[in-house]
């Protein structure tokens, strides 16, 4: 709560508002004249500020007038003569965001405050989920589906707790960037994620890469090194590939995450290391258990919360946006899909995931013929890309191809504005309001059709 700023140059008014507002429990500071009121928003910003238009040095209400933007986002009333309905008007067209005659009514005072604060509580809410949003985003785990949602909504829970996470999902579905949105989204995200790939590191030296060795403890150990628990300290350890640890590395890995001690191989005294651990697999790691592959204890050690990625096709609608979001990212020319792509892409079966959707959009991107509007990848240009067709001929020009999605919009979106306007002889208060549209928002669109 940042409370209200009141802007008056009248110490009488100053000290009976602040009063009357710090009695409705409002934190209230007091400034003099435009710059002072500047400056102690700009030290700390307020809930509302409550300005009177006419102050010193000028008592100008012109000047009082070019104050009003320096006070955004908050909400800024305006206190003006009684008389002064004109400027009143002026004030709301400057972005004023309601007004006050004098001398001001408490009661009213008292109704347009409880507003104001009301609404800053929404805007600050709306901030938070902003905000929240764009952690979804930043997590790079994009997908609008529901079991996406569910899943950056766990990964925000579990990420600041201590316990091991284990990924379980078929292949190519986002392990990795989980293990990563979790070590990012936790108070050890300025600490390191050392990646371990189990299944890629030799049997024999995978206790010494975990868990570092010292000198001449085998043949080659020509001097200490530290394992990678030790230079993941303070962060997280990802060991993808869980599945493939042999069994002698799975007693070692049970004692570690049992109370944080290893043994680097030489040594003869623990160290301890305060690691977090994510562990990964596409096996079926309950069937290993079962087959005595894996040992259960570990199991049970490992899964302090399992999240489950889940395969492309329980989330056929991710599809569509996924490869929008890897064509943007694979070219920095405009680039889209035809029509014949988009249903391509959905009616395909994924068994690589999203590994291969992405494989597929980053080679179609780049076969794909560029014209002066841009890159169009076409149905055939990713059926080559996933090898199930012929290079597709590459001269049609675009103008043949069928209208995208878009433009169809565009073009629908352009007719009924002429035609409102044409209803309305052009009177642009009149044509935003049919349209439901603020007038600002009309004149826009105008200008970037170049209807104006
Ligand atoms: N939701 C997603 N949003 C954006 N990119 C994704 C998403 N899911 C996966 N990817 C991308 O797909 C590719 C495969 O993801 P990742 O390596 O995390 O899969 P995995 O589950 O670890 O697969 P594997 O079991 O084969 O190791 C990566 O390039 C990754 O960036
Ligand atoms: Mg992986």
């Amino acid at each position: 709560m940042s409370g209200i700023l009141l802007a008056d140059d009248e110490p009488a008014f100053q000290r009976l508002t602040g009063a009357w507002l710090r009695g409705l429990g409002h934190e209230v500071r007091v400034a003099g004249d435009g710059d002072a009121a500047k400056a102690a928003f700009a030290e700390k910003p307020a809930d509302l500020v409550l300005l009177d238009l006419a102050m010193p040095p000028h008592h100008d209400p012109e000047a009082g007038l070019a104050l009003i933007p320096a006070f955004a986002p908050a909400p800024v009333v305006v206190m003006t003569g009684h008389a002064d309905h004109a400027l009143a008007l002026k004030a709301i067209d400057a972005g004023a965001w309601d007004f006050l005659a004098k001398p001001v009514d408490p009661d009213l005072l008292r109704v347009v405050v409880a507003r104001a604060m009301e609404r800053a509580r929404l805007a600050r809410e709306l901030a938070e989920l902003k905000a929240q949003a764009g952690t979804a985003e930043d997590m790079g785990l994009a997908g609008a589906s529901a079991p996406m949602q569910a899943l950056r909504e766990l990964i925000r829970r579990v990420a600041p707790t201590r316990l091991p996470v284990l990924v379980l999902g078929p292949s190519g579905t986002g392990k990795e960037l989980v293990a990563r949105a979790l070590h990012e989204a936790s108070p050890r995200a300025g600490k390191p994620l050392v990646p371990v790939h189990c299944g890629a590191i030799p049997a024999e030296l995978l206790e010494s890469e975990l868990f570092g060795h010292l000198k001449g403890s085998f043949t080659g150990a020509v001097a200490d090194r530290p394992g990678l628990v030790e230079t993941a300290e303070g962060g997280t350890l990802f060991l993808d590939e869980i599945g493939e640890m042999p069994a002698v590395m799975q007693v070692k890995l049970l004692r570690f995450l049992a109370d944080g001690s290893y043994q680097p191989v030489g040594a003869r005294t623990p160290k301890t290391a305060d690691v977090r651990i994510v562990a990964a697999t596409h096996r079926d790691l309950a069937a290993r258990v079962a087959d005595g592959s894996f040992r259960e204890d570990l199991f049970y050690r490992l899964k302090g919360v399992v999240l489950r990625t889940p395969p492309l096709d329980e989330r056929p609608g991710d599809v569509a946006l996924l490869a929008a979001l890897f064509l943007r990212r694979a070219t920095d020319a405009a680039a889209r899909f035809t029509p014949e792509a988009m249903r391509w892409l959905a009616s395909r079966n994924w068994p690589g995931n999203v590994r291969e959707l992405r494989a597929a959009v980053e080679c179609a991107s780049a076969l794909a013929p560029r014209s002066a509007t841009g890159i169009l990848v076409d149905a055939d240009d990713l059926a080559f890309a996933v090898g199930e067709g012929s290079l597709p001929n590459s001269g049609a020009p675009s103008a043949m191809r069928p209208q995208s999605l878009e433009e169809e919009l565009a073009a629908l979106e352009r007719l009924r504005i002429v035609q409102a306007l044409e209803r309305t002889g052009h009177n642009h208060t009149h044509t935003a309001r049919e349209l439901g549209l603020s007038r600002v928002g009309l004149l826009k669109k105008l200008d970037r059709m170049g209807l104006r």
